[in-house]
């Protein structure tokens, strides 16, 4: 079952996969760089908060406690913050005690910074809030508590201390603690930008690249199918799958080139073996006595030889192997005109070239033209005129057309006609002759070159082959 947005190619299956896997492996990234961002800023944010809250309560604690509330208003703090002397307990509503957390890096920093024992502070209170976020940082004074409280144990069943302590005074700090934002940094943004393009355009590279080999395979393997004797070899380099892959086709080619010569061979040599039976029996027929008889044997001798003769050259075209030049395609076809004509001086007057002065393409010129003779002489045989025209299609391709007045073919038999010895009714009961192998032939040297032929009926009557052909 095919899923909706599934490619069809496997390059596109691949680098789908593979960035989706891309994908999730960056977000997780991204969270995770995320949360230490947000942890590390925060850490940040407290030893500042920490540090700068304990140089003002060093001030503060410093200094007489008559003269503490005018220092105050000129203490430089920052801007945001605010400081507060009190002398009841800081109220607990509405803020909750920081984390553990929080709180050991708070105490390390302010305790890290350096108080004289006499300034240390009398109780430390850790508070947080939200909306907006801050911290609240409560120092009890050293010397707010004028008498000391004596040592004395509290028993369980003591009566309550009878002296009065005297309250302590805070000094309470608030620092606005915004959220950190951990992608705010341009470089953060183009830093990851830049690392998620080079990883999908690396994933597109290595897929393409990767499938190439299948793409080669593919070539070579189309192109066996259409001319196995003159495929080459795929070359045995690179990795060792490709090797091994390279190997197993060229040992396939080989067997089926093998397999094809040796049919070839079978058939060659029965009708060469056959043509020496076929003339003995020929000489024995000319010392019958019935003359009828023997003029029937004769003939019917020399269809033999004619088949024979077919038979041999077919097996020639299959096993040739002629080299690729380049040739003027007009001229070929005008010489295939003219010698037609040359034969047949009575249809000279039917035979006709449409199309370019040159054209060069590259081709087995004996075999081309031994492929578009047996189309020229069938549009001659069956239909009494051949009319060539050469047209150039885009894309590199070429395309010849072969057109006659007969009585085309029933388009059930189009494709069947390319079979070899197959023949048509109407052409055996007009005895025009011949062995059925003409378009076989054809077929076999055109798809030899990477092209094709096609039969079809034209409106008016006759039948139009055409050959195409990549140039
Ligand atoms: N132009 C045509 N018009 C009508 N029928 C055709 C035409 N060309 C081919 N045919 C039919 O297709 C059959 C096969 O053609 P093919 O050329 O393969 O063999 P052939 O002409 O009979 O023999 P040969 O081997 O001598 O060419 C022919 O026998 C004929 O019936
Ligand atoms: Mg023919």
């Amino acid at each position: 079952m095919r899923l909706w947005l599934q490619p069809r190619s496997l390059a596109g299956r691949t680098i789908l996969i593979l960035l989706f896997g891309f994908a999730v492996i960056q977000a997780l990234g991204l969270g995770i760089h995320t949360v230490n961002q947000i942890n590390l800023a925060r850490i940040e944010q407290q030893r500042v908060i920490a540090t700068q809250d304990v140089i003002i309560y060093r001030h503060v604690a410093a200094i007489a406690p008559d003269q503490r509330a005018a220092l105050l208003g000129t203490e430089p703090i920052p801007s945001g913050d605010a400081i507060s002397l009190s002398s009841a307990a800081p109220a607990h509503d509405a803020t909750y005690p920081l984390p553990l957390a929080a709180r050991q890096i708070l105490r390390a920093s302010i305790i890290g910074y350096g108080i004289p024992p006499a300034l240390r502070p009398r109780g430390l209170e850790m508070r947080g809030a939200t909306n907006p976020p801050r911290y609240i940082l409560s120092f009890a004074l050293p010397d707010s508590q004028a008498t000391p409280a004596p040592l004395q144990p509290e028993l369980p069943n003591a009566a309550p201390n009878p002296l009065p302590r005297t309250p302590l005074v805070w000094l309470s700090i608030v620092s606005p603690a915004p959220r950190p934002e951990p992608w705010r940094s341009p470089e953060f943004g183009t830093a990851f930008i830049v690392m998620s393009l080079l990883g999908g355009v690396m994933i597109f590279w290595a897929v393409r690249r990767l499938l190439v080999p299948v793409r080669t395979l593919a070539l070579a393997a189309e192109r066996l199918g259409r001319d196995v004797a003159n495929a080459p070899d795929l070359p045995e380099t690179g990795p060792v799958e490709l090797v091994t892959a390279a190997v197993a086709f060229n040992t396939m080619a080989a067997r089926i080139r093998k397999f094809v010569a040796d049919r070839t061979f079978l058939i060659t040599a029965i009708g060469h073996d056959l043509r020496t039976p076929i003339t003995r029996l020929k000489l024995r027929a000319e010392y019958m006595d019935d003359d009828e008889q023997r003029l029937k044997m004769l003939a019917d001798l020399d269809e033999m030889e004619a088949m024979v003769a077919a038979t041999l050259a077919f097996g020639r075209d299959i096993a040739a192997t002629e080299a690729v030049t380049r040739i003027d395609l007009p001229s070929l076809l005008r010489t295939i005109l003219d010698e037609a004509g040359d034969g047949m001086p009575e249809r000279a007057g039917a035979l006709s070239y449409d199309g370019p002065e040159h054209l060069a393409i590259n081709a087995r010129p004996l075999s081309l033209k031994r492929a578009i003779v047996n189309l020229v002489n069938n549009a001659l045989k069956y239909g009494d005129a051949a009319r060539l025209r050469l047209t150039q299609q885009d894309a590199g391709r070429i395309q010849i057309d072969i057109e006659d007045n007969g009585p085309g073919i029933p388009a059930a038999d189009s494709e069947t006609v390319f079979e070899p010895f197959k023949r048509l009714e109407i052409s055996r009961n007009r005895e025009t002759g011949g062995s059925g192998l003409g378009l076989s032939i054809a077929r076999n040297i055109i798809r030899a070159h990477g092209g094709d032929i096609a039969l079809s009926n034209m409106r008016g009557g006759g039948l139009r082959a055409r050959i195409t052909l990549p140039v």
